[in-house]
Parts: structure tokens; C-alpha cells; sequence
């Protein structure tokens, strides 16, 4: 549904435009995550309940597929198994085991935070970890809600993408107004009991089932519940611009 008002910079939108979007909205969490725990894909950072783990796979995957980051991260925490033994290296070693990943910035960046964390901890929070370097909005609220339950939605590309056919949500993706708007649906899908698996359920979903362009919505564990499926074209969503 086409936001009206969104046209003319309104910053919050009209109580029957979100109430409206509310009715699927019980059956989304626990469907989901009985779908991740079934389905899920298996990576060696995940349910490690370990933090360097986590940052360290985070900061791989920002610009770099989950395929070719899986043997890099084994042999990464082989040859710097904790986060000090990684704060204590030399920047040329921790660029050589970056060798081939590319934007060697996340490498330097790495070796920068490793140092600031072995002298303070980790911080838990993703406003903390934001002030880290190499830490942008996405990767603060992915590390805070699965290395510290914190319930924050890790609102990238996929997440963006799900929860605008979960909710049918027409307009462009681009404006400030509808950004806000997913990452408030987005926040409202994160239970407090597992927020780390429920944005991994949901990144797993877009990946995996819910995927750019061509839904394969006759898989999809959130059928039922997903507006863009009962309302819309969800092939057609997101919109944003070229
Ligand atoms: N992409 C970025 N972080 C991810 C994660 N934790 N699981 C799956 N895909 C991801």
C-alpha cells in the first residue's frame, strides 16, 4: 500500500496505515523460529555462543559471501585463536590471513578493534560496539543480538528486503520515513528470549527462500502470514530506487 503521506517528508506514518499491518504480525515470530531451528544453515561461527567469533565472522561477511568466508574464518581463529592472541599481531600477519578476502580495510580496522577489546572487553551493547572501529549499524545490532541477546533487528539488504513483503510494504525503501518504518517492524519481529536466531532466521530466510526478484514463496515457512503473499506481488517489493 502506497504511503500517502510519506510523499510530503511526514515523519511518522498514519495510525490505520500501521495498524493495518499488525494482523499477521503473532504467527511471525515462533513460525520462523521453528523453521531456523529445523532449516538453518550451518556455519562454524554460529551457536558458538562465542563473541571474537561472532565480530570476527560479522566483519567477513560485510562484503563477502557466506561461501567463500567459511574457510577463511577457520583458518583465521586457527592461526589467532582468541582475541588477544590477534590484538598481540603484527598488522602484516593479520593481512596475510586476510589474503584473498579484499577490502583489506576490514582486516586493519579488525586488528584496531582487537586491540581496543583486549585492553576494555567487549562491549555488549550495539551503540558500544558501534564505537568500535570497523563497526557500522548493521554489524553493531548483528554481533549485540547474537554474542549478547541484546534485541535488536540487524536491518540489512535481507532483513529490509523480508520484512517489507512481510508487511507489504509499497513504498520506496530509500525514503528516511519508510527506512524508519521497517526497522520499527523489524524491532517488533525480535523476541526477547532469542533475538540473535531470529535475525539469523531472518537473514537465513532471505538467502535462502525469500530472495531478490524471485520469492519462492512455495517454500516459504511465513506464507500465511506474509501480506505481500496474501495482498501483493511480493516479487515486486522492495521498491527502491535504480
Ligand atoms: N550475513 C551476515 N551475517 C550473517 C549471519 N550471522 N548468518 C547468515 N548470514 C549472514
Amino acid at each position: 500500500m502506497p504511503c500517502f503521506f510519506a510523499r510530503f517528508g511526514v515523519l511518522s506514518l498514519p495510525m490505520w496505515y500501521t495498524a493495518a499491518m499488525k494482523d499477521n504480525h503473532g504467527a511471525i515470530i515462533p513460525l520462523l523460529l521453528t523453521w531456523y531451528d529445523a532449516h538453518k544453515r550451518r556455519f562454524p561461527y554460529r551457536d558458538s555462543g562465542n563473541p571474537y567469533y561472532v565480530w570476527l565472522s560479522e566483519i567477513m561477511l560485510q562484503q563477502t559471501r557466506t561461501e567463500t568466508v567459511t574457510p577463511y574464518f577457520t583458518r583465521f581463529i586457527a592461526r589467532f585463536p582468541t582475541v588477544e592472541e590477534l590484538a598481540g599481531a603484527e598488522e602484516t600477519e593479520v593481512l596475510k590471513a586476510w589474503e584473498g578476502l579484499g577490502y583489506y580495510s576490514r582486516a586493519r580496522n579488525l586488528l584496531k578493534a582487537a586491540r581496543l577489546i583486549a585492553q576494555q572487553g567487549f562491549p555488549t551493547t550495539a551503540e558500544a560496539l558501534q564505537q568500535l572501529p570497523g563497526i557500522g549499524p548493521y554489524t553493531a545490532a548483528a554481533v549485540a543480538s547474537i554474542a549478547f541477546q541484546q534485541p535488536v533487528p540487524a536491518m540489512d539488504g535481507n532483513l529490509n528486503r523480508v520484512i517489507a513483503r512481510l508487511f507489504n510494504v509499497g513504498d520506496n525503501i530509500g525514503r528516511p520515513a519508510i527506512k524508519r518504518l521497517l526497522y520499527e517492524k523489524g524491532q517488533s519481529l525480535i523476541p526477547l528470549d532469542r533475538p540473535g536466531d531470529m535475525n539469523q532466521a531472518l537473514m537465513d530466510l532471505g538467502a535462502t527462500i525469500c530472495l531478490p526478484g524471485t520469492p519462492e514463496c512455495h517454500r516459504c515457512p511465513l506464507q500465511k502470514a506474509c501480506l505481500a503473499y496474501l495482498e501483493g506481488e511480493p516479487d515486486t517489493l522492495p521498491v527502491m530506487d535504480a
